[in-house]
């Protein structure tokens, strides 16, 4: 099946993540049958589909986009059965998700390319109850899928490369930007690089380096704002002036080896946890989150809508 002839979604799970796939699918003009099996999960996901949809109304709406196109039964083999496409949003336990996506597998029509939101697992590990292994992939969004495009696929040992190859078009086609992972790996790729990033936050904190405020500000105020724009490389070329890539590998090449070397491994101690949330504590200084959230996804939106317009960035 190809993405044009996706118009029918299967929402599995409408925690945060599957909300804010709901309110997306929505908004490109997709139906979209929605099921979770906590109590008031339907009135919870209207709520949240209504919050997060000034998103996409303020960005554009698809044509035909309507949030009456949004059914919700408690009922899993229900919502799957005719699903053209199924995004599952299940709590991130490798047991409860083994066990969904058997159940999903019985269910759903054979060819439907069944994906997983899963932040961590590995897909081979998830697909071992299914009878149709071979459309069970990885589709990993990014909090929140409403608004970030990176989607991250990746198949598992049983997967076919026509699943991966359907999945990675119908993201596409509505506007994602999927990448293909060539690999399982926990994590996948770009929590990893996040997680990365966290060491050594977390390290500096332990040795007494900076503050949590000075290290948000390092990189909100710093590097932050052109990893937004450009990925690490693309970066670390423009650095190397006329010289590009190989200058800078040359010139900083050693010394980036060097910190390498240096990087800390921390844990999260009692202590070091401690230090962690009285600091964002005394950066939010009263602030609440709901209204930070609010003004991030403002920026966002406007941060999208310039670099739709900037052909020359990849
Ligand atoms: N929160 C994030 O930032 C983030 C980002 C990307 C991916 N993910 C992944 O998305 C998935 C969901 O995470 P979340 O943060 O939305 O969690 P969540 O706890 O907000 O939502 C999980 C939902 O699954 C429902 N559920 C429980 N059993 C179910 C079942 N048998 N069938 C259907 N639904 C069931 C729960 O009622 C709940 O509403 C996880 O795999 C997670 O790793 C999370």
């Amino acid at each position: 099946m190809t993405k044009s002839d996706i118009t029918r979604v299967a929402v599995v799970g409408t925690g945060v993540i599957g909300a804010s796939w709901t309110a997306y699918f929505l908004a490109q003009g997709l139906d979209v049958v929605a099921t979770d099996p906590a109590q008031g999960a339907e009135d919870h996901l209207r709520a949240d589909v209504a919050r997060h949809w000034r998103s996409p109304e303020a960005m554009g709406l698809a044509p035909g986009a309507s949030l009456d196109k949004l059914s919700f039964t408690p009922d899993l083999e229900a919502a799957v059965r005719n699903a053209q496409f199924i995004q599952e949003n299940g709590p991130e336990r490798l047991d409860i998700k083994a066990d969904l996506f058997r159940r999903l597998d019985a269910a759903a029509p054979s060819d439907v390319v069944v994906a997983s939101s899963s932040s961590g697992l590995l897909i081979s590990q998830v697909q071992t109850a299914c009878r149709h292994p071979e459309r069970i992939v990885l589709g990993h969004p990014f909090n929140p899928p409403h608004l970030i495009p990176l989607v991250e696929v990746v198949g598992g040992a049983g997967t076919a490369p026509e699943a991966i190859a359907t999945a990675l078009e119908f993201y596409a086609a509505i506007g994602k930007r999927p990448i293909h992972l060539r690999k399982e790996v926990a994590g996948h790729v770009a929590n990893r690089l996040q997680a990365a990033l966290w060491r050594e936050a977390f390290h500096l904190i332990d040795l007494g380096v900076a503050t949590v405020s000075d290290i948000d500000t390092a990189i909100a105020h710093g590097p932050g704002l052109r990893w937004a724009l450009l990925g690490p490389f693309l970066n670390l070329h423009l650095s190397g002036g006329r010289g590009g890539i190989d200058h800078v590998l040359n010139h900083l090449g050693p010394a980036i080896e060097s910190w390498w070397r240096d990087l800390g491994d921390p844990s999260l101690t009692p202590e070091l946890r401690h230090k962690v949330s009285d600091g964002v504590r005394e950066m939010l200084a009263g602030r609440s989150a709901e209204g930070m959230e609010t003004q991030r996804d403002a920026l966002l939106r406007d941060l999208l809508r310039a670099k739709s317009g900037s052909p020359d960035l990849p």
